[in-house]
Parts: C-alpha cells; structure tokens; sequence
C-alpha cells in the first residue's frame, strides 16, 4: 500500500480541496493516509467528528425517518477523552500466581495513554499499529454486563458463561484495570471482548470471529441480580431499560423490540443463553436477531460495514468514525426524536462531561491496527481430495447451468464422481 508522511504533499492538499470544492465536504482530509514506515515525522490525524461527514456516512434506512441524526462536533470534543490505564492479565482460576491480587491492591493507577502527557512511543509505521492494539485491548468505563473480580476467580462462572480459557490460563475477553489504587476492576467492553477467539488449542486469534459469548454473561447477570430467589424488580426494570435503549425501533409500528418491556428476568436470560458464542446481540442489530462477529482481517477493502452495509467505509477516517459510533457515540443520537442514552424518557442527550471518548490520536492507531489484522495461515491441508474438489468446482461453473434442476443433477453426479473409487 502507498503509504504517506503526515507531513503532506502540495499535490495531496490540491487534490483535496478541489474534493471539497466538488462535494462540499471537509472531512477527508488525510483520511487514506498512514504514518511512513520507519519514519520520525508524526501523521496528521484526520478529525473523526464532522457534522457534514457524519450526516452522509450511514446508508439510510428503510423506513429513514428512524435513521441516526448524531451529536454535533461542538459536543462530540466537548466529551473528555478516557484515559487508558495499564491493564493485567486476569487469570482462570487455578492458574493465578501465588499473591497477584494482593500485588495488584497494591499498585499504583497508571496512565498508558490519555489527551495530555502520556502517550505510548509514536514514531514510526510499527509504533502507531502496537499503539492501535493497546486502544483494541482498553476497556470501556461503563460496560453493561459488567463482571465482578469474584467472578473471574469462580470457575463456576466459567462453566455458566462458557467462557473459554487461553492455553496460558488467561481469560482473554477482558482484564484487570486499577483506576484507584487498591480498587482492582475487571476492565470490559474493548474491541477485544467480541473480537478475538480462541482456537481449539487455546491459542489466541485477534481480530477473528469472537469466542466470548458476551449474551451468555448477560443472561448470567440478569438472572443473579434480578432472576431466581433475588425476584428484584429494580434490577429487572434496569435491565429492560438498557435493552430499550440498545434496541428499541420506536418509529416502526409496532416496534418488533418492545416485547422486552413485558419480560421477566427468566425469559431475558433464556433469550440471551440461546445464542451461540460469536453472535452478538450489539446494538444497532437485534436481540430478536442477534449479529455473527466478522472477522476483522481483509476489512480495510470492504467499503461498507456491518451485515447490511450501514456503514460507509470510505477511507480510514470513516474506521475511525465507525470505533467511536460503536464505542458509545451511537448510543448520543437521536433515532426519530428517540435518544438510547437519553436518560429515562430517551429524549434528552446527556451533558457531555459524563460520557466519554477516544481521542483522535487513539482512532486513528486503532484503525491502523485493525487494517493490519491478518488471517492465520488456513490449516486445511491442499490435499488429492480437494484438489478432485477443486475440478469439480472448476468445470462445472453456475453460468454453465441453464436451470435449477440440472445444478442439482450436477451435484449429485459431482457427488458420485467424489466418492467413487
Ligand atoms: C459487544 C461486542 C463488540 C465489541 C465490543 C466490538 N464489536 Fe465490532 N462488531 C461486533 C458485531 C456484532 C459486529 C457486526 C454488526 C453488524 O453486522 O450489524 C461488529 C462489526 C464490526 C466491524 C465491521 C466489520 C465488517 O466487515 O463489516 C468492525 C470494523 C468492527 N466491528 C470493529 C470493532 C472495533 C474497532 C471495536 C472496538 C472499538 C469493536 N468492533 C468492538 C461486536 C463488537
């Protein structure tokens, strides 16, 4: 791939403002370029939030009126930038080091990277892509379900979740994250949680499709704080709430998510214990239709995003857009007047001190990253079988075939030809 210096060229800057002058937008600016392999020099960042780019990034929906109308630049960088702090491996039990947690009750808060003076090393192409993973691996500061440090210690919680346990007794999907000293929490809801898997023999895939089933934890905390003998209404209604606010579609009649509001805990955690590892319920799907987790290697080529294409994927500013929208910007819009973190009536935004955000810098070697996400090697041997397969395939191409009933002739015989001697 071409790679730039942030330091641009004439032409660049030509060729960019005659862009704008042509479609009046003044975002992408920067938007395809990497830092220079090796080089000192520091990329300019492209601005993730602009009223013009975020108005024509999502593809319509359906029914448009309950398409997302996004917070304003004016308020999007008046949320403080979340500070990353240093985060430890949290371990399955029966492989935690003798004395860890009470090591860890006894550090200090360390600040990896934030808006101000810390800040990983950026200097060259290698650097910003290390950077981004750190960004891929930092938790969120409100993740719902969270998970309790006890949990993590419990290996019934394991079995209750199905949570799977890398070959060096790690619990990958989330760690620990010391943000006062002697406060350990279990740190949650980073691109890592639904998007890394574990191969059979516990080795590490990132980027792939998830192996944590985060519905399955969702289940496991309506039922223990609201279901069962806890009968507890308030935690019932704030978990109908939140799924209201992640999946309610107010402006469709009726709305095919409103059942939630009837659900008791029982039939929310039932729900939720159906769906398979690497299926997320996440908003802006369904909890009716849960989503498959893509697998993130190749995505830098794919030009709109999510199963039905919502997303433009225009350059890596638009990556950039698409980490912030998922990682709580969404959550600030309104959706035919109706405003998921809206408080209780979903229709006032909140004031944007109380929530949080990446920075720029943060988006931007984030996306890096996840463009350099590769497919493991493919571990299907090419052998004389699939090479026979490989005929088949070749010679009997779909367009050579004038109807249905003769494809499905075609398939038996190739079938036959597969399994004779
Ligand atoms: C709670 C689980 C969850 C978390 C956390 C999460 N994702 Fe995803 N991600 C999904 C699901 C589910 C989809 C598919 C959504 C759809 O198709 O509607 C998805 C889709 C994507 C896509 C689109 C891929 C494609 O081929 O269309 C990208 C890119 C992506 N995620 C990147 C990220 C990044 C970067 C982060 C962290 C900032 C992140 N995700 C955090 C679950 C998650």
């Amino acid at each position: 791939m071409g790679i730039t210096i942030g330091m641009h060229t004439k032409r660049i800057r030509q060729l960019a403002l005659a862009f704008f002058a042509l479609f009046g937008l003044s975002v992408l600016i920067n938007g395809g370029q990497t830092p220079k392999s090796g080089s000192a020099s520091s990329p300019m960042i492209p601005k993730t939030w602009d009223d013009a780019a975020m108005a024509t990034l999502e593809i319509p929906l359906a029914n448009p009126v309950g398409s997302p109308k996004h917070v304003s630049a004016d308020y999007y960088y008046r949320i403080p930038v979340r500070p990353i702090y240093k985060s430890y491996a949290v371990y399955a039990p029966g492989h935690e080091p003798p004395g860890y947690m009470e090591w860890l009750k006894q550090q200090e808060p360390v600040i990896v990277w934030d808006d101000g003076a810390h800040k990983p090393p950026l200097q060259t192409e290698e650097d910003w892509i290390k950077a981004g993973e750190i960004v891929f691996d930092s938790p969120q500061d409100r993740f719902v379900p969270r998970i309790t440090v006890a949990e993590v210690r419990d290996p019934t919680w394991y079995q209750k979740t199905g949570t799977p346990v890398a070959k060096d007794g790690t619990m990958r999907f989330g760690s620990y994250v010391i943000r006062k000293k002697g406060e350990v929490e279990v740190g949650l809801g980073a691109c890592a949680l639904c998007h890394t898997r574990l191969t059979p023999d516990g080795s590490i895939l990132k980027g792939a499709q998830g192996s944590f089933s985060n519905a399955h934890v969702f289940a496991y905390r309506v039922r223990t704080d609201a279901g069962g003998e806890k009968n507890d209404n308030q935690a019932l209604a704030r978990f109908r709430a939140f799924l209201k606010g992640q999946f309610a579609m107010p402006w469709l009649h009726p709305d095919p998510a409103a059942a939630t509001e009837q659900m008791s805990a029982d039939e929310i955690a039932s729900r939720f214990e159906n769906f398979p590892p690497g299926v997320n319920p996440r908003h802006s799907s369904s909890y009716i239709y849960p989503v498959q987790v893509p697998d993130l290697s190749g995505v830098k080529d794919r030009k709109y995003l999510d199963h039905t294409g919502l997303q433009q994927h225009r350059s890596i500013v638009d990556m950039m857009r698409y980490a912030a929208l998922n990682q709580g910007a969404e959550n600030l819009a309104s959706f035919a007047g109706f405003i998921p973190r809206g408080g209780p009536g979903f229709d006032k935004a909140p004031d944007p001190a109380t929530q949080s955000r990446y920075s720029d810098e943060q988006l931007y070697a984030l996306s890096l990253y996840v463009y350099s996400l590769q497919s493991p090697p493919n571990p299907n041997k090419f052998d004389a079988l699939a090479e026979r397969g490989q005929r088949v395939f070749q010679e009997r191409r779909l367009r050579d075939v004038p109807h249905a009933a003769a494809l499905h002739q075609q398939q038996i015989d190739s079938c036959r030809r597969l399994h004779s001697p």
